[in-house]
């Protein structure tokens, strides 16, 4: 039995206007003191006037969404009685909400209780349904059924990842209105980020027919369109077309994981406080050629990024398989050249010496990850170690 899970999708130029239609008056808004500066918030609560629709704002989240934050946010739904709950930002936004829901649907559940096994959690929608409106073109968390949460332990951030099928939301409405405003670095790091979402769950252990025809897609509108949307931020189509690549690569990836791209990245953005979206960006070309260099005859990962190439038009369909799934990565140096993004850990700022001393810190959280279990090659504590300071130098992945 395999599953997919997928929220309903409005997409498009005044994908907004949605809201009309939608059944429901009290919206409970969960956003971020950003959004509202950016007067992203103001569209939404003027369609809701427009609309008849009464709200309360919960402003208060901030990235990586701490535990107290989301408990917060829970109790304010639980006082507003609300029958939409509507997240608008980015993840940390998005993460926030899905935790409010369910333990609005649920007062007695804590952040503990949103887990894979909590059936319960099937039944969310009862009292409100979720609304979600991603500002940003790359995380894919409108789509997928994960929570990140942090929480205090002992001193030390812990991120939970909170994930049950039950927790996607009810609605994702892609307006690009909302992207249309992300400065070009943004665009770069969040278009990259689905990028890797694409690129990697294509290969990963659960990858699936579903997955495999939306990360491909996602993976040749990224292409076409962040170089454009990078030089020119107000280009709708652009704009239109990412936020869709986005939600692509993230129903890719909620359905079949991303593997050691994000483990090796999301880990030095943890050591050395950097975005995600950039450190996932560096590590990619390097996972990926590990992944090419596989001893394994039978692993599949040449073939399937040398049909990649030739699906979208890199290879030509008689090339041999190593030589087009090589393109893959020339197009992949291209691309990051083209958007000015450079993908070495030296020029995240990090130094030589840094690096080496939390080397050990680095490869223990990497084995602490559980999206390396989904590469299709696993990596050894010397592999981990030797990617990272192969991608510090910017040297290609021999081994
Ligand atoms: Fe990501």
């Amino acid at each position: 039995m395999m599953y997919f899970n997928s929220p309903n999708i409005v997409y498009g130029e005044e994908a907004l206007d949605f809201l009309d239609q939608i059944a429901g008056n009290k919206c409970f808004i969960v956003t971020d003191k950003n959004i509202q500066d950016l007067g992203y918030l103001k569209i939404l609560t003027d369609k809701l006037e427009k609309s008849g629709k009464s709200y309360k704002i919960f402003n208060e989240v901030k990235p990586d969404p701490k535990e107290e934050i989301v408990l917060k946010s829970k109790e304010s739904c639980l006082s507003y009685e609300p029958d939409l709950i509507i997240a608008l930002g980015g993840g940390s936004v998005i993460d926030t909400a899905k935790g409010t829901w369910a333990m609005y649907e649920f007062p007695e559940f804590g952040i503990d209780d949103l887990h894979i096994f909590n059936n319960k959690l099937y039944e969310l929608g009862r009292k409100a349904k979720l609304i979600v409106i991603p500002t940003t073109s790359g995380t894919g968390a409108d789509a997928t059924y994960a929570a990140i949460i942090s929480r205090d332990n002992n001193g030390v951030w812990q991120k939970l990842i909170q994930a049950h099928r039950g927790l996607v939301p009810v609605f994702s409405i892609l307006d690009p209105i909302f992207p249309s405003g992300m400065p070009a670095n943004l665009t770069v790091n969040t278009g990259l980020d689905a990028l890797c979402h694409a690129m990697e769950c294509l290969i990963a252990n659960g990858r699936n027919e579903f997955s495999n025809t939306l990360a491909t897609k996602a993976i040749q509108l990224v292409f076409k369109y962040l170089p454009i949307a990078y030089k020119d931020g107000k280009n709708m189509e652009a704009r239109n077309y990412l936020h869709q690549a986005a939600t692509m690569a993230g129903l890719a990836f909620g359905n079949a994981n991303v593997h050691i791209g994000h483990t090796t990245g999301h880990c030095l953005g943890a050591v050395f406080e950097k975005t995600h979206g950039r450190t996932v960006a560096v590590m990619l070309k390097y996972v990926t050629q590990f992944c090419l260099n596989n001893p394994d005859k039978d692993d599949p990962t040449t073939r399937i990024y040398a049909n990649l190439a030739k699906q979208l038009g890199w290879a030509k369909w008689e090339d041999n398989d190593k030589k087009a799934a090589d393109i893959v990565i020339n197009k992949l140096e291209e691309l990051y050249k083209i958007v000015g993004f450079s993908d070495t850990i030296q020029d995240l700022g990090i130094s030589k010496e840094d690096l080496e001393k939390n080397l050990n810190t680095l490869v223990t959280l990497c084995f602490q990850d559980a999206s390396g279990s989904m590469s299709p090659r696993l990596p050894s504590k010397a592999d981990f170690e030797n990617i990272y300071r192969y991608a510090y130098e910017g040297k290609d992945i021999d081994f």
